[in-house]
């Protein structure tokens, strides 16, 4: 017997329960991992609510884990028992002790990555991989507005852009959000709630304005990012923690400055398995060397991930937060 967090119906934190259940069996192709640690992500609270629709329902939800290979399926040759391992990727069902899914998205943990630091990072890890080493390379030198700078993701890329060399302005929403995104890495910081983001930018860049965009607020914050770019330089959507961005009329790209945009996800970055190694091999070296390190600001039991979703959404939270099963 094993326990997992599931909803039935979308909503707020409420739906979410613990439930008995037993662990599935691998089919070919799968492990099952008893986890030690699970992580929590912005995107569990999209696919709570119905912004982005569960497969299945009744569904388990969360797609971040660390722990040992309890079980391996057939056909699998890179993972044995005993393994220690994590994944940012898969069905959703990583809020539980046990979770079953495709071997190809589970990589073995080096030695140096602890199973909390591994549950709290993977995810946003790979993330900040693709979206300073891939959306764009940047190369050092370029000035970059990356917004929730305090958060989960952003706390990884203030540490990864400083050890590129590359400016990052971090927008916040406290100032003790402000000086933690300084500590970690964040060449200046604006607050958002008080201060005009374009007008800051400009003083701050002398009128230059930002090489990219990086935007996971979405809705409330396109238009400033748009305002805060280069001319034909690169707008980096990639989430909606204040809604979704729609109903865009492409001429708006052309007005602002013939400007570029993508609206990438880890999936479509770490979409093979050559590509998951090799952001793996890039994020776990940041993570070796001691240039990025991970701050668990927050622990919740399995059982209060409704709690620490509401944390979350409220913005109450910096740095990661993990499950502990
Ligand atoms: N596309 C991808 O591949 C990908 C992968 C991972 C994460 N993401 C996105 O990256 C973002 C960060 O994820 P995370 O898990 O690390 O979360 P997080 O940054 O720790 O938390 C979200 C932060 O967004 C800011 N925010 C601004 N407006 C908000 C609003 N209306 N409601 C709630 N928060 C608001 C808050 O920071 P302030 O209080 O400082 O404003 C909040 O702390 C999310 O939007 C997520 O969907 C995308």
């Amino acid at each position: 017997m094993s326990q997992r967090i599931e909803f039935s119906k979308t909503g707020d934190s409420s739906v979410l329960a613990l439930v008995d259940t037993t662990p599935r069996d691998p089919g070919p192709g799968e492990v099952r991992v008893r986890n030690q640690a699970i992580g929590l992500n912005f995107i569990d609270i999209y696919f709570r609510t119905g912004l982005y629709p569960a497969p299945v329902m009744p569904s388990g939800l969360g797609t971040e884990g660390a722990g040992y290979v309890d079980a391996v399926g057939e056909g699998v040759d890179y993972l044995k028992e005993g393994d220690r391992v994590a994944y940012a990727q898969g069905p959703l069902g990583a809020y539980a002790q046990h979770h079953t899914l495709p071997a190809e998205k589970v990589v073995r943990l080096p030695d140096f990555v602890d199973f909390e630091t591994a549950a709290a990072s993977m995810l946003k890890g790979l993330t900040v991989q693709y979206l300073l080493r891939q959306t764009k390379a940047l190369q050092g030198g370029e000035t970059i507005l990356f917004h929730a700078a305090a958060g989960g993701v952003g706390s990884i890329a203030c540490q990864w852009a400083r050890a590129l060399g590359v400016k990052l302005i971090g927008t916040v929403s406290s100032a003790e959000k402000a000086a933690l995104a300084s500590r970690l890495g964040a060449w200046a910081t604006i607050n958002y709630a008080e201060e005009s983001v374009v007008e800051r930018v400009r003083e701050l860049t002398q009128g230059e304005m930002c090489d990219v965009v990086y935007d996971s607020v979405g809705k409330d914050t396109w238009i400033t990012s748009l305002d805060c770019l280069k001319p034909r330089s690169l707008m980096v959507s990639f989430g909606n923690a204040s809604g979704p961005v729609d109903g865009v009329n492409l001429g708006i790209l052309n007005q602002k400055g013939a400007l570029f945009v993508t609206r990438p996800s880890l999936n479509g970055y770490a979409d093979t398995r050559a590509r998951l190694e090799m952001m793996c091999d890039d994020f776990f070296g940041m993570l070796g060397s001691g240039k990025i390190q991970i701050d668990i600001a927050n622990r919740y039991a399995l059982a209060d991930a409704g709690k620490a979703q509401d944390a979350l959404q409220s913005r109450k939270t910096t740095g990661s937060t993990i499950l502990l099963p």
